[in-house]
């Protein structure tokens, strides 16, 4: 690193700049519309790494890794530069596998989800995930983003971002599917399966992270999620009905056995009832303290036992159809 472009020990805790954590491995050498920050120490404060007008070279990368520096940081103010940077030279690159495309994609979004779920604003994870939407939808209704690549390359673990983004994935695979090819349409239902779980974030993290099965008590106070982020999605204006439906029913079963409101079959908007196979079908997949993580097909046996009791009979078939093309995972 040449030392012209680097000012060392300029703290940014004055300039009133909240930053951002960017993933090491999303910095490309020719990424550099914005100054870059770097944490030298642990939980030290962010100081000013380079300077947008000096490149970043491959070295750079390279010197930096060995150090053990993932994160890197950028201004909040440039977020919206660096992702439309992304956007054009890395998510719509045609020379780029499209499994590649869509690893960087859930990469990048990690940490600003993660960090507005829990304690941002809401307006700012709407927003965000609504960007992150399109982006996904863009990706993954692509017939050319073939679905056992990117079973491959998917996280099964329950943390709240691989949930989220595993069920809106999932959601447009099955929508694709029922034969929804509106773009505005897909984009929704990505952003509404985003949101889904929105009123987890006044459930108690203890509840959440429960090492074991939850009690009569924890069960009811986690059972008002979905209440909890349909009221907060209606006091605003830019959701659609669907959108919201996704959050306030995906718990609910077309024998009306499930919550908040026992509504059976149609009365659950399709949305949600597509909603409702995608989250269960993430949650037998994942591993829990708990539980060990289903196979796909054993999960796929779970939803077809429940077809037409818990969920849609025609949406398990087509994710039955859906889960067939992938041929390592059934064999
Ligand atoms: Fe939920
Ligand atoms: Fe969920």
């Amino acid at each position: 690193m040449s030392t012209s472009a680097t000012i060392d020990n300029m703290s940014v805790a004055d300039s009133n700049e909240s930053l951002l954590a960017i993933p090491l491995s999303s910095f490309r050498t020719s990424y550099l519309q914005c100054d870059i920050y770097i944490q030298r120490e642990k939980n030290g404060i962010p100081v000013l790494y380079r300077r947008r007008s000096h490149p970043l070279e491959e070295a750079d990368l390279e010197r930096l890794h060995k150090r053990g520096i993932r994160t890197l940081y950028i201004s909040k103010s440039n977020e919206e530069a660096f992702r439309r940077q992304i956007d054009e030279e890395v998510l719509q690159n045609e020379s780029i596998p499209l499994d590649e495309r869509y690893r960087e994609l859930l990469k990048i979004n990690e940490a600003v989800f993660v960090q507005a779920f829990r304690g941002g604003k809401l307006d700012d994870l709407v927003r965000f995930s609504d960007k992150f939407a399109c982006q996904l939808s863009e990706l993954v209704c692509r017939h050319d983003l073939i679905v056992d690549e990117l079973f491959a390359i998917m996280e099964f673990d329950n943390g709240t971002y691989t949930h989220s983004v595993n069920v809106a994935t999932y959601c447009l695979l099955l929508a694709d599917r029922l034969g929804i090819t509106d773009t505005a349409e897909l984009k929704y239902i990505a952003a509404g399966a985003l949101l889904h779980d929105i009123g987890k974030r006044h459930v108690q993290l203890a509840v959440l992270n429960s090492p074991s099965p939850l009690t009569a008590e924890q069960r009811k106070h986690i059972q008002q999620h979905p209440t909890m982020g349909f009221r907060e999605l209606a006091l605003r204006k830019d959701q659609t009905w669907g959108q919201m439906m996704m959050t306030y029913e995906h718990h609910e079963r077309v024998d009306g056995s499930g919550y908040p409101t026992g509504i059976k079959g149609n009365e659950i908007h399709p949305w949600a009832r597509i909603c409702s196979i995608a989250d269960v079908f993430h949650a037998l997949t994942s591993k829990r303290p708990y539980k060990a993580a289903m196979s796909t097909d054993e999960a796929l046996a779970v939803i077809k036992k429940q077809s037409g009791t818990s969920f849609d009979m025609e949406m398990v078939k087509c994710w039955n159809t859906t889960l067939k093309k992938i041929p390592c995972l059934m064999a």
